[in-house]
């Protein structure tokens, strides 16, 4: 449906309310009506109208006066005064101060006509820029952040993103790592072609391959048809492995020859056919160790690994949680129409103190369903407090939402690192002897003793 503004009608001569009525409700137009500027500026506050239609001289609050208070609600309102006395001086004095155009009474109603169509259009002009800018916005990645973490991570994205270089992007869960793909991917000559991602550890191994490379028809049973896989479906455009550190074997072994030989074989057929992609992946793992312990090849890593992009856990850059936690609010503000716009600094203190075990996801969860929950427009320390909860669990300041996970982290890389140093003590810093001892490989040890700072 064409979106069609709505008026409101100032005037506090009830003839001239319904004169103008009639006149727009011919036309068509939705409207209502107020009978002076205050009870205007009190109806604006809805919202609704884009479109005012005042007289100058009311009682209680003047056109003129009105016409101020409501540009400064709203400067996007187009307002059209009337005059009565047909001066010049007066009128001028109306475009000044913000006013759209103004008719002098008595008017010529086809006059009026033009002007309120033309005020109409300009309406749906601004609608649409509005639109334009919402899409703009929706597709462009908005990364915040200002600690030197994040600036260094933005400096890599636009390095790399001119060039066709592989990208491995690492980092805890929820810290970012496809929203910085993505953010590579608007910035490249392949922008306007597609961005696909893979997620490998939720599809099943068999059907992994499928989704890759596709399969010509008759494959296998039940291949009724050709399918094309993600590596062609991606031509032009980039593909984003995503949580590549939980791809099997076999699947690694398939992805490494594609990235040497920029073609694939669709199973069951014939002959290879090029692709023409660009490859960013992402784990949460560290890839080296699952390298070290055997379960990634280390080709296929150094292959992924051309540049690395990584991004540091929330609580080693607390400097930007109050930008992010400001722009939650307030996307989530208004898609829940909630008024306030920015968080009270006591509220953004107690957010800069938490551990965010699940990173920038676990913020942005916590703030949706505090926004969600708030009964007024201003959140409290109790909404976010209540936000945190685990649906009927235990109390955040005992064990904060989902820390269990990094607590058994800590717990068990600490009695990890004490181990590796008896064992490092008990063969006199012999590594060989030491990795046989903890029953690991001699490269798995030396990631390990990197890892705890014990090189
Ligand atoms: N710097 C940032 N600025 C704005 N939003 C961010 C930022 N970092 C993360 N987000 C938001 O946090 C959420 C999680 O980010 P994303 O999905 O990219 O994380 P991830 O690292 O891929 O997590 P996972 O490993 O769990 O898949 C998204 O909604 C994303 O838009
Ligand atoms: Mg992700």
């Amino acid at each position: 449906m064409e979106f069609s503004p709505k008026i409101l009608v100032v005037d506090d001569e009830e003839g001239m309310r319904f004169f103008l009525s009639e006149a727009l409700k011919k036309e068509g137009y939705a409207f209502e009506t107020a009978s002076d500027g205050r009870e205007a500026v009190e109806k604006l506050r809805s919202g609704e109208f884009r479109i005012v239609l005042m007289d100058i001289k009311m009682p209680r609050l003047d056109g003129l006066l009105a016409l101020e208070a409501m540009k400064a609600f709203d400067p996007d309102l187009l307002v059209i005064l009337m005059t009565a006395f047909g001066s010049k001086k007066v009128a001028l004095e109306t475009l000044k101060k913000g006013a759209y155009d103004y008719f002098t009474k008595p008017f010529d109603l086809d006059e009026m006509r033009i002007v309120i169509k033309r005020a109409a259009e300009r309406c749906r002009l601004q609608e649409e820029v509005k639109r334009l800018h919402r899409r703009l916005d929706e597709e462009t990645p908005v990364i915040l952040g200002m600690s030197p973490a994040v600036r260094k991570v933005l400096d890599r994205v636009r390095k790399v993103a001119d060039s066709d270089v592989t990208v491995l992007i690492t980092g805890e869960s929820g810290t970012g790592k496809e929203l910085v793909a993505r953010a590579i991917h608007r910035q490249s000559p392949r922008r306007d072609h597609p961005f696909l991602t893979v997620n490998c550890a939720s599809i099943p191994e068999s059907l992994l391959e499928t989704e890759l490379f596709g399969h010509e028809k008759g494959a296998f049973t039940g291949a009724h048809q050709q399918r094309l896989g993600k590596f062609e479906l991606a031509h032009e455009g980039s593909l984003f492995l995503d949580e590549v550190g939980e791809m099997p074997m076999g699947m690694q072994a398939k992805i490494l020859r594609v990235l040497q030989e920029r073609e694939i074989e669709r199973i069951g057929g014939a002959k290879p056919v090029p692709v023409n992609i660009r490859i960013i992946a992402a784990t949460n793992k560290d890839l080296a160790q699952a390298v070290a312990a055997g379960s990634f090849r280390e080709d296929l890593f150094f292959r992924l690994n051309v540049v690395n992009i990584h991004l540091p856990p929330l609580r080693e850059r607390p400097e930007d949680i109050p930008a992010l936690a400001d722009y939650f609010f307030r996307v989530y503000g208004e898609k829940f129409k909630r008024k306030a716009t920015r968080l009270g600094d006591q509220i953004r203190a107690w957010l800069v103190r938490q551990r965010w075990p699940g990173n920038v996801r676990e913020l942005e969860n916590v703030i949706q369903r505090a926004v969600v929950l708030t009964d007024g427009d201003v959140l409290d320390l109790n909404d976010l407090r209540d936000a945190m909860q685990p649906v009927g669990g235990i109390g955040q300041e005992q064990i904060p939402a989902g820390d269990l996970r990094s607590q058994r982290e800590r717990v068990s890389s600490d009695i990890e690192k004490k181990l590796i140093e008896q064992a490092l003590a008990e063969e006199k810093d012999h590594r060989s002897a030491a990795a046989k001892r903890l029953g690991i490989s001699r490269k798995h040890l030396y990631n390990k003793m990197k890892k705890y700072g014990l090189v």
